[in-house]
């Protein structure tokens, strides 16, 4: 018997399909999985003589909706023979989110009314473009030619004709702000930051989540399905072993990222790998040609001067201060702690620590004042 049910699969982040199916009185996949399972447990006892009670008539559900983490608990044959689990379901409406490729291809196969909904997600438009070269020094200190290599590297996306990610490499020591810029530009654009560290890429754990495991794995591509952001920072690109490069080529020719699971199409979004690399024929030389002449754009970021440094210490300093109550304001002083905090800015090395010494300078100034203010225990 052909099945009428409709099926619309969303892909996109949660709270976008959340609000897609808000409003509808939704039954859970999952719960209904279970509450079947839980009858199928259950014994029959059958009396001789009594008549046997019969079985409730099930009501046909209208709108039944799987969320994006929801296959992983589904067992391997339900995943399967996924048509076959909503088929013995029936509900009026499925609502498949993010769902395994292999399911939506199902689904089109043997429901006729299957539609694709996907999310539209930011895009860099000229406003992105004025607003980041407004904002670029309030949030970084220095990397000036950052600032222009980046307006241009972000140019084609705001064009129509533009359908395929624009891929970056974010190249210089650490602690000069790559990581920070690429948040910035995250922010104009809007959306969690969607952010792999690829230093943690070395052992086989790793190769399940860029190449697809068992479908109740992590993996890149379906954390490429769930992301908010329209960008894609992939942290630390140096450290991941190069067996692993390969997996890149499809994402940053076309913007399509397969593994065995999962399926995404990111288009025009923007995708920012970060590297300590030193100059591009050192990028040329670690990464070899193919992987190479993908990237559009190398951006390199210089170390920070002294002057740069005692910058950033000044602004995180103040950015701590106004984060205090009125109370412990009172006993801090920025002009003190700027003096005890500028020996710092003679070894770059320290950058990335200055959030944390900071704090804990702040700390000791405050512990000694709440100590030394109260009453002396007898
Ligand atoms: N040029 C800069 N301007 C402002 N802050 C910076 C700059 N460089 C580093 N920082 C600060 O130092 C810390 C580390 O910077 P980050 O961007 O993570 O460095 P990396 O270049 O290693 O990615 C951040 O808290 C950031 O705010
Ligand atoms: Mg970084």
């Amino acid at each position: 018997m052909p099945s009428d049910t409709k099926v619309t699969v969303y892909y996109g982040p949660l709270s976008w399909f959340d609000e897609q199916v808000e409003g509808l009185s939704c039954d859970s996949l999952m719960e209904i999985v279970y509450a079947r399972d839980e009858v199928n447990r259950q014994l029959r006892v059958v009396v001789p003589g009594q008549q046997e009670s019969e079985p409730e008539e099930r009501e046909r559900p209208e709108h039944v909706v799987a969320e994006s983490g929801d296959y992983a608990s589904l067992n391997e044959h339900s995943i399967t023979n996924f048509a076959g689990l909503i088929r013995s379901i029936e509900p009026e409406h499925l609502h498949l989110h993010n769902p395994p490729a292999h399911v939506q291809a199902q689904m089109e196969r043997i429901f006729s009314a299957t539609d694709v909904k996907r999310y539209k997600y930011p895009v860099v438009t000229r406003d992105t473009l004025v607003r980041f070269r407004k904002g670029f020094g309030d949030h970084l200190v220095g990397q000036t030619a950052v600032k222009d290599a980046l307006l241009a590297a972000l140019y084609p996306l705001t064009t129509e004709r533009r359908t395929k990610p624009v891929v970056l490499m974010f190249y210089g020591p650490s602690g000069v702000g790559k990581t920070e810029t690429a948040q910035f530009v995250n922010d104009l654009l809007g959306g969690t930051l969607l952010r792999k560290q690829f230093s943690m890429f070395h052992n086989d754990k790793y190769a399940s989540y860029l190449f697809g495991g068992t479908h109740t794995e992590s993996s890149f591509a379906h954390d490429l399905l769930d992301r908010e952001s329209g960008v894609i920072l992939i942290d630390e690109f140096d450290k991941a072993n190069p067996v692993f490069h390969s997996a890149f080529y499809q994402l940053f020719d076309g913007g399509i990222f397969e593994d065995k699971n999962y399926r995404v199409e990111v288009g025009p979004s923007l995708i920012i790998c970060t590297s300590n690399y030193g100059s591009e024929s050192e990028i040329r030389e670690a990464l070899g040609d193919a992987l190479y002449s993908r990237f559009d754009s190398l951006i390199a970021f210089q170390p920070l001067s002294r002057g740069e440094i005692l910058q950033v210490i000044d602004r995180v300093v103040k950015a701590r201060l106004i984060e205090l109550s009125s109370e412990e304001q009172k006993h801090l002083d920025a002009g003190f702690l700027m003096t005890r905090l500028a020996p710092l800015a003679d070894n770059f090395a320290n950058v990335r620590k200055i959030g944390k010494i900071v704090d804990e300078l702040i700390s000791l100034v405050l512990v000694r004042a709440l100590l030394d203010e109260g009453p002396e225990p007898e």
